[in-house]
């Protein structure tokens, strides 16, 4: 039987940078050049079938499509890169790319705004050099000071949530918990009231840093800190944005 071949090979070589984000110095690993082919990368990625059903794509504004390949090298570098173990957020993990495009779109609310992810994502942005614009933003929310949200309530959590009287319910369950993320942090007063991503940021949130989108660029982030893309309406109104996503987890699945 003829398998596809694998072109996830990634350059032994890749130059790797990392910097430190905001008061609560959060690790970003970026490392350029991270495929050997990232053309032929590219060329897999464009041949996929995409689909922007909700159970796919969730609230991430565009399309998703993925493969079945060998992805554990790829847990195995982007751990070495970050410096502990990580492993695959889900069981099975295929492959997944993922394309956004600024014709005829409408962000919702949550779009408008930034967001976080279940815990470590990474990412490779895989346009060629002549589309590569904007990039990943990463935000301050400026009411509460907050950089990031941790998976469950932290100190700096339970501060904030005895400065605003709030009851102990919004922090001893995981329903309660999501309440005060949505009414706090993630308030639809929050968000860009025009249809536009929250890219420099508003009088709610601050532009931390603007990671750029590069060829080829691996980008590893603690995806609980607040994050969006960073695109400008007047771009991707012909070419896709593209890159490969990939969550990771702290812990095993158990
Ligand atoms: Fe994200």
């Amino acid at each position: 039987m003829n398998m596809p071949s694998n072109p996830l090979i990634i350059n032994p070589h890749c130059q790797v940078n990392i910097e430190y984000l905001g008061q609560g110095r959060h690790k970003i690993v970026i490392a350029d050049d991270f495929y050997q082919h990232p053309e032929k990368v590219l060329q897999l990625a464009l041949e996929l079938p995409y689909t922007d059903r909700f159970e796919i794509v969730g609230n991430f504004p565009g399309v998703r499509a993925s493969i079945n390949l060998e992805i554990q090298p790829i847990f195995q570098k982007i751990s070495e890169l970050w410096g502990i173990p990580l492993y695959q957020f889900f069981d099975p993990q295929p492959v997944v790319f993922q394309g956004i495009t600024n014709k005829n779109y409408l962000l919702n609310i949550g779009q408008r705004q930034p967001h976080i992810d279940q815990d470590i994502t990474a990412m490779v942005y895989l346009n060629p050099e002549e589309s590569c614009v904007g990039g990943t933003g990463l935000y301050r929310h400026r009411p509460t000071g907050l950089e990031r949200v941790p998976i469950t309530p932290d100190q700096e959590i339970r501060n904030l949530a005895d400065r605003l009287e709030l009851s102990d319910e919004f922090l001893t369950s995981a329903e309660g918990y999501e309440n005060f993320q949505n009414s706090m942090i993630f308030n639809p007063l929050f968000a860009n009231r025009d249809n536009t991503y929250i890219n420099e940021g508003n009088e709610y949130w601050e532009l931390l840093k603007l990671i750029k989108m590069k060829t080829n660029r691996l980008i590893i982030f603690d995806g609980r800190c607040f994050h969006s893309q960073y695109i400008f309406p007047e771009q991707y109104t012909e070419a896709f944005r593209v890159n490969q996503i990939i969550y990771l987890s702290q812990k095993p699945k158990s």
